[in-house]
This record gives C-alpha cells, structure tokens and sequence, in this order.
C-alpha cells in the first residue's frame, strides 16, 4: 500500500474515532465514501495512471474503502450504544418520588351515606334493593294500604306526571318515599327477605329543612315468626352503628302508618344544651325515623299469606341522619353543587365505609 493511502486511512481513523454523534457520523461517511468523497475522488484517478501499477493502487483503494467503511459502522454501533445508555439514565424512573396531590373531587355526604348504610346492614344480612322513581300509584299508595283521603295522597303533597299512561290510569307519580319498593321486592322476591332501598324521594316541600328532591333509605324484612323485638334489636344495631355512639338510647313511641301495624316512630337520645346537639344518652330526645310491623293487608296485597310470613319495615331520610351525623346546618346545600361545600363535607374517594375499616374517616 502506497504511503499517501496509509495516510488517507490513518486520518480517517482518528476522524471517525473522535465523531461524537450519529449527524457528525453521516457527515464524515459523505466526506470519504460519498460521489465526491475523498476515496471515490482517488478511485476516479486510476484511469490516468499507468497500466501496471492501476491494479495495485486500486486493490489499495478497495482495501482503504472497507477499511473507512468498517471504521464508520463500528463507531457508528458505540454512539448507538451510548445514546441509548443516555436514553435509559434520562428515562429512569423514581419510585421513592412522592406521589403527586389527589385531584380535589369528594365523594357527596348523601353518597357516603348510602355506603355507610350499606356497610352496616350488609353486615347484617341484607343487601340493596331499589325501584323506579316514576311509580305507580299502586305501589306508591294503594298496595301500601293508603286510604284516598290520606294527605300524600294531595295535589300539595305529591308531584303526578300529567301522562295518565293506559286511558282511565291513574297518573303516575314521583314516589313520595321508598316504601314502594317494598311491594316491588315482596312481589319478585321469594321470602325470606331482608333488604334495604336507598333512594330518591319527591314531596312538594321547600324550606331550610324540606327539599323537593331528598333521599330516604326504606328496610324491610319479612320471614316466619318475625317480631317488634327484632325491629328493635336492628334499629338499635344500626343506630349505634352508624353515629357511633355505643350507648346512644333509643325510644319507640307509638305512631300510626297505613302499611304498617302496629307503627311506632324512633327517637334518638341526644342534648341540645347550649344550643349545641349532642347525640348521646342526654336526658332530651331527637325523632329520627318511622317503622312498625308489615300490615297483613300489604303483606296479602303482594300475594304472600300473612298467616305464614309476617316481618317489619323502617324508612327513615337520609340528608336528615347525614346532617345530624356531620353537622350540617342547611338542608339546601346537599343541592347546590358547590365545590367549596363539597371539599368541607366530602369525604375521600377511595376510603370506601366499612365495618371493620371505621365508616367515616
Ligand atoms: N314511608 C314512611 C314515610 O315516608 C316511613 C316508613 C317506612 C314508616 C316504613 C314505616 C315503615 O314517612
């Protein structure tokens, strides 16, 4: 090999060796290899030189040809190498890096509460039941043994939709309380029964304590030789339960529910000393829900022998024990959407209610 092409290599070399990346790389390819590069430029002499020593020169240029050639893929392969290394370092992820912030959604108080109830019975063997909130009048009142003359029975009382449906139908209406899906369960559900109704209800009512829109949570159970002290075991289970207050005292005080025989409405022990409400065992009482016995007329309404099953029903609202449990002065807020109110009386998304894992946190 001829000393200038010795040379020509050499130069190559420490070019290529000192490319720092792929850009500089192609540019050294085009200035030796490409149609004007330096090696194709000497390749193109070989016609002007002597016959007998072409062939050697150009064997030398072929040799110095793969020679750049092989210099520049190997160099090319270690930038590969290391930008890919540069790559993985940049890319690398830190899990000891703190998680960012939750986003500022919260789960809604009437939604929290429907899952705290739910925790609370599901313990105890029931599970969730729910029905439409267009209903019948027949499940909303008459299977339900509602006289005609009863108030919720009243244009004041009770929204009716202005389609009668079927001609000579009554018109349907925005159920009045959950109590409908009692029928509902009764009629599709072999007893034993044992379930709860969350829900939305509807009364014409507007004030700090009456929304049009609220929610009410209905019980129901119905088996053999179910009594009063079984409804007041439950409603006493659930009532410690869910304020957690261990001893709260409740009182049953006779009342009066068509669907139910004999009816009483519950009260709460609590203090209102101070103008402060304090749940506990206070010496003063707070009326926190209806219940009685199924009425054997609802029961045999829904096809079931009264002789055979018997059972008992509680339906209670829940914005009213939501307020009552977190201190919620206005019945309106639960209505207006507002993400301030929300953050303050929210609760976390994924701390879901349970028994065992507390209810409220
Ligand atoms: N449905 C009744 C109401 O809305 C509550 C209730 C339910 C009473 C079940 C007794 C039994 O006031």
């Amino acid at each position: 090999m001829t000393d200038d092409i010795a040379a020509l290599i050499a130069d190559a070399r420490s070019r290529i060796e000192a490319a720092a990346d792929g850009a500089a790389l192609e540019a050294l390819r085009v200035e030796w290899l490409g149609k004007k590069g330096r090696i194709t430029e000497l390749m193109k002499t070989l016609g002007a030189i002597p016959a007998d020593e072409r062939k050697a020169r150009g064997a030398a240029l072929n040799v110095a040809k793969d020679e750049v050639a092989g210099l520049l893929a190997a160099r090319g392969a270690v930038l590969a190498e290391s930008e890919l290394d540069a790559r993985l370092a940049r890319e690398r992820i830190d899990v000891t890096l703190p998680p960012r912030p939750l986003p500022d959604g919260r789960v809604h108080p009437i939604s929290q509460t429907i899952d705290e109830l739910t925790a609370i019975f599901g313990e105890m063997g029931f599970s969730v039941a729910e029905g439409p909130d267009i209903e019948d009048d027949w499940y909303n009142f008459t299977a339900l043994n509602i006289p005609a003359e009863h108030p919720s029975r009243q244009m004041m009382d009770t929204f009716y939709l202005r389609s009668a449906g079927e001609a000579g139908a009554p018109p349907k209406v925005l159920r009045t309380h959950t109590s409908p899906v009692q029928i509902r369960t009764m009629m599709s559900v072999k007893p034993p029964i044992r379930v709860i109704i969350p829900g939305r209800t509807y009364r014409s009512d507007h004030d700090a304590t009456h929304s049009p829109n609220f929610h009410q949570v209905e019980g129901l159970v119905i088996d053999k030789a179910i009594h009063m002290g079984h409804l007041k075991g439950c409603l006493q289970e659930f009532c410690r339960a869910y304020f957690e207050v261990a001893d709260l005292p409740l009182r049953f005080r006779p009342s009066h529910f068509p669907f139910t025989e004999p009816s009483a409405e519950v009260d709460i022990g609590c203090s209102r000393a101070g103008g402060e409400l304090k749940l506990g065992n206070h010496g003063d009482w707070l009326e926190i829900l209806g219940c009685g016995m199924v009425h054997p007329k609802v029961i045999a309404n829904c096809g079931l022998d009264p002789e055979e099953w018997q059972g008992f029903a509680f339906g209670m609202g829940i914005e009213r024990i939501t307020m009552l449990k977190y201190g919620i002065p206005d019945l309106r807020t639960f209505y207006e959407a507002d993400l301030r109110w929300l953050r303050h009386y929210g609760f976390m998304p994924l701390d879901v209610p349970s028994m065992t894992g507390g209810l409220a946190r």
